[in-house]
């Protein structure tokens, strides 16, 4: 049985997560926000005091760390060794914590493993950096989805003040493109637009309309 595959990378608060659950919920397919998988892996070396600078030393603790992705209701659960850490993950802590570990060649290796796996055994719309470029290079199709980094910042300072949770706007613009140059320019798996993807500025479109001319190429490619 073939399976469908959509790819969506790009910078940090480009909108992939709420633009790919609303595609996932229209076509029917299983999101998977692979941006949780090395939160959950940050998270596991921030609890157990590992430097992320020691790349062999993490590389060998994360082979202890089990990740999990389960689908309840439509929605990814991420569990960090059996405990259900989705929403502990979502902080700008975590973010960075994150984009540390992803620069380590095992971590990156392990998560593609699982992700792959998961691709090959259900539809997917898969985010993150690397997916056109390295998890789904076959994928039915790949969109580069980017935003002015100012667009952004307000996006993020908007959810986040949302949420109750006071922030600084300049700071999350600061924090963004810091976190974009270093996964821009790592040595493995750096973000980058795929050759064959797709790239959508999304700077002045509503979500409505991202989601919509994603559906639409995907029913062009297939
Ligand atoms: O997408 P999200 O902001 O949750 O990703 C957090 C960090 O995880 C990114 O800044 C990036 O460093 C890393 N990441 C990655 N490869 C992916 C997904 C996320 O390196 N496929």
């Amino acid at each position: 049985q073939k399976y469908y595959n959509i790819a969506i990378d790009g910078p940090a608060g480009a909108g992939k997560s709420t633009i790919a659950k609303l595609v996932a919920k229209e076509l029917k397919f299983i999101y998977v926000d692979t941006g949780a998988m090395y939160r959950a892996i940050g998270l596991f070396a921030a609890r157990n005091g590992i430097n992320t600078e020691k790349e062999t030393e993490l590389g060998e603790a994360v082979q202890k760390a089990d990740i999990q992705l389960k689908y309840e209701d439509g929605g990814q659960q991420v569990y960090l060794n059996g405990e259900n850490v989705t929403e502990h993950i979502r902080t700008e802590e975590a973010g960075k914590m994150a984009s540390a570990v992803g620069k380590v060649k095992a971590v990156r290796e392990k998560m593609v493993e699982l992700q792959k796996k998961i691709a090959e055994s259900s539809n997917v719309i898969m985010d993150g950096r690397d997916i056109g470029t390295v998890v789904l290079p076959f994928a039915d199709l790949k969109v580069y989805l980017t935003a002015e980094s100012k667009v952004r910042a307000e996006r993020r300072y908007k959810e986040l003040t949302e949420k109750g949770i006071s922030c600084n706007i300049e700071e999350i613009e600061k924090d963004i493109v810091a976190r974009d140059y270093q996964d821009m320019n790592r040595e493995v798996s750096p973000l980058k637009k795929a050759e064959d993807a797709v790239a959508l500025d999304c700077s002045y479109m509503s979500i409505d309309e991202v989601a919509a001319a994603i559906i639409s190429l995907y029913k062009k490619a297939v």
